[in-house]
């Protein structure tokens, strides 16, 4: 089958459109035909060998796909041929093919565009499993929501507007204002022009209950700072390339929690809880509560260049790669 084929762990020069045997079909999984793979930066970070988990080459990143089912293991109840589904795979999907374990599949909502989809199982879910299952998010909270117009930035954003929260959002260009404004942002801080402590200071006198950090670096212990008492910081990832320390003092003096935030682990563990926030996530989505930006798609062709993107901090909401 074709796939965007990585062959060694060099980043992009690792990467080509290639040939990978189709995966064959195991006790209770299911073959879907990938339309749809959405893009994240973890993707990136596995062609380049620095994602925790690190699959030998020959293999397809890729970790979210939507499709339809080819074909069904014999013990398989849950999806037959023909469903419309999505789901979320370990690595391989921008590829015309994937195998997976029904207990990560789950039926697209009648009307939802195969891309859209894609979208909800890791960025929707793991924007939703932090801000809900981690931090507790309600209507009376203020959240800063850094790199907000990220893939799972600018689902948080939606998420916790959803919710009720008074939503901050940092971003790093006119661009992304736009996208988290649209999203439903209430203030947004250009943290490439303005200084984030002081702006903080601002919006939030009183410190924010939330924040929702998929960047890292310098900016996880300002926001730390700005926290309220008994805030949460939570801890999604460090696409800024730098895991920064965090003073321990500082958790003690603000009362607050320092908490992590690990989706995939989450959705292996409590498969169940992670299929009632995606039932969650695909109702509110038909109600008109969230919707998801696919800003670009790419053939097969030019998977390489959304991670390109990706890696040139160049994404807006979520790129998907269409096999
Ligand atoms: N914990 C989990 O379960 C989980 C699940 C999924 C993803 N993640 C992590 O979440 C992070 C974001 O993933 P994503 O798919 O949303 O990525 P993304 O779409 O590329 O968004 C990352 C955002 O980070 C900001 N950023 C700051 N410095 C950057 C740099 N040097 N290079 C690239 N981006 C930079 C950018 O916003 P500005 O330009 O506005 O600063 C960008 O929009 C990654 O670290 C990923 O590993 C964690």
């Amino acid at each position: 089958m074709r796939a965007l084929v990585c062959s060694s762990l060099d980043g992009l020069d690792g990467v080509a459109v290639g040939q990978l045997p189709a995966p064959r079909l195991a006790a209770g999984a299911a073959r879907i035909r990938v339309r749809a793979a959405a893009v994240n930066f973890p993707d990136l970070l596995m062609v380049q060998g620095r994602y925790q988990e690190r699959p030998a080459p020959p293999f397809a990143p890729g970790v979210e796909v939507a499709g339809e089912v080819l074909e069904v293991a014999d013990d398989v109840e849950e999806v037959a041929v023909g469903d419309r589904v999505f789901a979320s795979v370990p690595h391989g999907g921008y590829a015309e093919q994937v195998v997976v374990d029904t207990g990560q599949v789950f039926v697209v909502p009648d009307g939802m565009p195969l891309p859209i989809a894609a979208t909800l199982p890791v960025a929707y879910g793991t924007a939703y499993h932090a801000l809900v299952d981690r931090g507790g998010v309600d209507n009376c909270d203020t959240a800063l929501i850094l790199g907000a117009a990220g893939g799972v930035g600018l689902a948080a954003t939606q998420i916790a507007a959803t919710l009720g929260a008074r939503v901050i959002a940092a971003v790093s260009s006119p661009d992304k204002a736009d996208a988290v404004r649209a999203a439903g942002a209430d203030e947004v801080i250009r943290y490439d022009e303005q200084d984030l402590r002081s702006r903080l200071r601002e919006l939030a006198p009183d410190g924010v209950d939330v924040v929702f950090d998929p960047v890292g670096g310098d900016a996880t212990e300002v926001a730390l700072r700005s926290t309220a008492w008994g805030g949460r910081l939570l801890i999604i990832g460090f696409a800024s390339g730098d895991i920064p320390a965090i003073p321990a003092n500082l958790p003690l003096l603000k009362g607050c929690a320092v908490v992590g935030v690990f989706w995939g682990r989450f959705a292996s563990i409590d498969p169940a809880r992670n299929r009632s926030n995606l039932d969650t996530l695909a109702a509110w989505w038909r109600d008109g509560r969230i919707d998801p930006l696919v800003s670009q798609t790419f053939d097969l062709d030019h998977a390489a260049d959304a991670l390109r993107l990706i890696g040139d901090r160049g994404a807006i909401g979520k790129l998907v790669v269409t096999p």
